[in-house]
């Protein structure tokens, strides 16, 4: 086999450390990627691949490969890396002249999609999270850290389903699992569940001698009881292992990641994946957008840091009355005080994304234009901090507080940065005139020589009478005299020649080079010093990273507290009354995303109560498009922005804090996840059944649906019972439900109140009003509805005929529902799936000596009409009830 030249047997050894990364390997003014890699690249960002004959493996076979510019590299990494790619970045470690042989080269960086700095690769408004897990004996120890914010949380969970909704809450790019674990069952519930990239940790970073070792270095500590986390050792492996991960791919000081905090949960209001994604909170169900969610709605923040925690405020609605009353204290003065907001929002606009900014200077990564708008926007905190100050609500006081005085980095910023400073901090052109002396020496000396140099070329045309003589400048000669052709004649003998043009001669002179090496060398000094200088700042910057930090949440809260004061007003929303009874009463209450969605038409507001007692249960029914779910939305919105601190669309809202809100809304397939729509409706459902309190909030929309009919209302109906029967549960719940038959099984049920959705037949057509009223509804109007959504004529026709027909028991055999055919004894029909609570799931048919059993039995199942099953039923039922 031929042999590798220096060049790439330094590129295999190279490769070797970063096996699962794209080498991104600096040749002069480009990075080369080589082999699969270059393939890979080729395909990925559409560039050429070439190839690279002999150079590499040899013989006749051509290595691929492909570049890019170094320049124009950064937008090829980030656009690799956001297609789910790690790019191991290697550098020219020393000058090409410095070297013995083959200049030395070395991986300065692994980015990764948890890892992604650059401003370009992040969105403004969201966090970009890096996560880790580990599981030791069904305990779950989280991290996730933002490394652009510098946010380190960890958290521990005694449960799948919850180390699951807190990776779905925090949505990571990427997440570390331990050393060898990419295959276990976890790992790929992860991967298939998030769509994120799933990385090994290092070799036994993940347990907890060496964790504690990994975090007790990184912040220079002594113990692991500075954390606060010394009784919990899954959260300290998971984030030893996240913070190894880190310094092997970043290869950096990275001083701006703050302390761990662990995500505490009882502060909080819980709510599962299923429901965030119902309710729309951070995005659609339809395109996944922002638009048309809650946040979108609410997002009324100025700065980048706002927005981010605003994300987090719409996804966390607090539990803690004092803190939530503490919010909404704060939005009722920016609410009624509209100096005070004007005035804040306007300070706000001035600020730029501080969070980010600092990191990258901690991170070594931020340029002269980064410092100047750290300088500007610390600018404005005084007048911040004095507004917030004089203000009445405490929190607004306590955030003004929070902030520290900057003014002496603000005036070192402002007196050592140009006004427009270039991109990069080593070209110069970067200091001001009059920070440091000795800089201002050689600029005297650099720009003297210029001046020389521009007399010059005046004195020598009157010297010489040659009027098209120029003096130029280019990198490889230097400085020199430019004759054209026909002037040649008249250069005087103290000239040397230099170069030849094809219509000119380039000429050089003693005093020419003298001025030259003067000012090539002051101005290579000028570089070097500026680049020492802005250094400098830099760490003058670095130093006070925490106070910033520190600031930077200040301002972040204090922006989201304005947000809901904007949004509410504009809203016309009011500010709800929290209490810690069991009671939810809301008057005159509005879906926020839909009043804000119709145009023209007004939104029909509409009231709720519901209690632990006889109100526990509304049974929904109504048409078709008539606003039940529409209904049962708002009622959850209206309690998730109460307690996030925000004013809500009612007239009145009275609320008793609730723990949990569940719901179980529409049929949502996850095909992806491999789960049919039932399956799918069936698992939210056991999850809400499990884990609802009496504190908690249900929402269900039309369960069971997603099967037959007997199937579907046997489910509704068992639900119903559960709900109601089982002490421990008493949630307050919002059913809709288009089986009608629930609303007369339920009618002696004392905490089960029916509520219908008003529409006004007019002819053969019906006409929403969109009010729920307190009586059950009879009819679905769902063909009346299909017309409206234009299907054809005679589809319709034949639809009504059906439906006259079934309604009067007529039908033939064809029409037999499913179910009819395939159950043998009506028993199976009650027991559909894993029932959650047997004695609530039988209480219909649990009557083995009953009477009616008899007749069960001598029933001819096979040839009962869907009606007729359900006529008989409801005979069944009231025997039984009467006996
Ligand atoms: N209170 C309201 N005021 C004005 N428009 C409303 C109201 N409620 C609902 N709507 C409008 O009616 C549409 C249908 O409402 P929704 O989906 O809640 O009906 P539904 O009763 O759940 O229907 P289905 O039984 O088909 O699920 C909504 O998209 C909204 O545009
Ligand atoms: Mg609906």
């Amino acid at each position: 086999m031929a042999r590798l030249t220096p060049m790439m047997e330094q590129y295999m050894a190279t490769k070797a450390q970063v096996p699962d990364a794209l080498l991104f390997f600096r040749l002069g003014d480009f990075y080369e990627l080589f082999n699969e890699d270059a393939v890979t690249a080729a395909r990925e960002l559409e560039i050429t691949l070439t190839g690279r004959a002999n150079g590499g493996v040899g013989g006749d076979e051509r290595t691929p490969m492909c570049g890019v510019p170094h320049h124009s590299a950064e937008g090829y990494i980030l656009r690799l890396v956001e297609k789910g790619y790690k790019v191991a970045i290697c550098e020219q470690t020393e000058e090409a002249g410095a070297a013995k042989g083959i200049v030395r080269r070395e991986i300065v960086r692994v980015v990764t999609p948890g890892t992604v700095m650059e401003q370009k690769g992040l969105q403004a408004k969201a966090n970009n999270y890096l996560a880790s897990v580990v599981e030791r004996e069904g305990s779950f120890g989280l991290s996730f850290c933002d490394l652009s914010t510098g946010e380190l949380l960890v958290v521990e969970h005694d449960s799948e389903q919850k180390m699951l909704d807190e990776m779905l809450r925090h949505q990571p790019a990427e997440i570390i699992v331990p050393f060898g674990e990419k295959t276990t069952p976890h790992a790929i519930t992860l991967r298939d569940l998030l769509a994120c990239v799933l990385t090994e940790g290092l070799e036994k970073t993940h347990n907890l001698a060496r964790a504690s070792e990994v975090l007790l270095s990184h912040y220079g500590v002594m113990t692991v009881d500075s954390f606060g986390l010394a009784n919990r050792p899954q959260a300290l492996c998971a984030a030893g292992m996240l913070l190894a991960y880190l310094d092997v791919t970043q290869k950096r000081n990275l001083n701006h990641l703050k302390m761990p905090a662990y995500i505490t949960s009882d502060e909080y209001m819980t709510i599962d994946s299923f429901s965030r994604r119902n309710l729309e909170l951070v995005e659609t169900l339809r395109d996944k957008g922002k638009h048309g969610s809650l946040l979108g709605l609410l997002d009324e923040t100025v700065t980048a840091m706002g927005g981010r925690l605003l994300r987090r405020y719409v996804e966390r609605p607090l539990a803690n009355r004092e803190r939530i009353e503490q919010r909404l204290d704060a939005v009722e003065e920016l609410y009624k005080n509209l100096l005070l907001r004007d005035d804040i929002r306007q300070l706000l606009d001035a600020v730029y994304d501080l969070e980010r900014l600092v990191a990258r200077v901690s991170y070594g990564s931020a340029n002269a234009r980064d410092l100047q708008a750290i300088g500007s926007s610390l600018a404005v905190l005084p007048s911040l901090k004095g507004r917030l100050e004089s203000a009445g609500a405490p929190l607004l006081k306590e955030l003004g507080q929070r902030i520290d005085n900057f003014d002496e980095i603000v005036d070192l910023i402002e007196r050592a940065i140009v006004e427009e400073p270039p991109i990069s901090v080593r070209e110069g052109n970067v200091i001001r005139d009059g920070f440091d002396e000795y800089l201002d020496t050689l600029k005297t000396a650099s720009r003297d020589g210029k001046r020389w140099l521009a007399e010059l070329e005046q004195q020598e045309r009157e010297a010489t009478g040659i009027k098209s003589l120029k003096v130029g400048f280019n990198k490889v000669f230097g400085y020199y005299i430019e004759v054209s052709k026909a002037n040649i004649q008249y250069v005087p003998e103290t000239y040397e020649r230099k170069q030849t043009l094809t219509n000119g001669e380039r000429y050089v002179t003693p005093g020419l080079k003298e001025k030259e090496a003067l000012i090539l060398e002051a101005e290579e000094k000028m570089v070097d010093l500026e680049y020492q200088l802005f250094c400098q700042v830099r760490d003058a910057v670095s130093e006070i990273l925490g106070k910033i930090q520190e600031a930077a949440e200040s301002i972040a809260a204090v922006d989201v507290l304005q947000s809901f004061a904007t949004v509410s007003i504009r809203r016309r929303y009011k500010r709800p009354v929290l209490n810690n009874d069991d009671r939810l009463y809301i008057e005159e209450g509005r879906h926020p995303v839909v009043e804000a969605m119709l145009k023209g038409e007004p939104f029909v507001a509409n009231d709720t109560l519901l209690n632990t007692a006889e109100n526990q249960i509304a049974l929904i029914t109504g048409p078709n498009m008539a606003g039940k779910s529409t209904y049962m939305r708002q009622v959850a919105l209206i309690v998730l922005l109460a307690q996030m601190g925000c004013f809500v669309p009612a007239d009145r809202a009275e609320i008793g804090i609730v723990d949990r809100v569940f719901t179980r809304i529409g049929a949502s397939d996850d095909l992806a996840g491999g789960q049919s729509t039932f399956m799918v409706e069936m698992v939210e459902l056991a999850n809400i059944l499990h884990h609802a309190t009496p504190r908690s909030l249900i929402i269900l929309d039309e369960i069971g649906r997603g099967t037959s009919t007997f199937d579907g209302i046997s489910i509704a109906q068992a639900v119903v019972e559960f709900l109601h029967q089982s002490p421990k549960v008493g949630a307050k719940t919002l059913f809709a439900t288009h089986y009608h038959e629930l609303t007369t099984f339920t009618e002696s049920f004392a905490g089960v109140k029916h509520y219908s959705t008003h529409v006004q037949e007019q002819g053969d057509s019906i006409v929403f009003l969109r009010k729920i009223l307190p009586q059950a509804a009879d009819r679905s109007y769902g063909i009346q509805v299909a017309k409206l959504a234009g299907l054809p004529e005679e589809v319709l026709a034949r639809a009504r005929e059906i439906l006259v027909d079934l309604e009067q028991g007529g039908h033939g055999h064809e029409t037999k529902p499913r179910i009819a055919e395939a159950a043998n004894t009506p028993v199976s029909v009650a027991a559909p799936s894993k029932p959650a609570k047997p004695t609530a799931q039988l209480s219909l048919f649990d009557a083995a000596e009953h009477p009616v059993v008899d007749e069960l039995r001598k029933l001819d199942v096979m040839r009962l009409t869907p009606l007729d099953a359900m006529n008989l039923l409801y005979q069944l039922h009231q025997k039984a009830r009467e006996e």
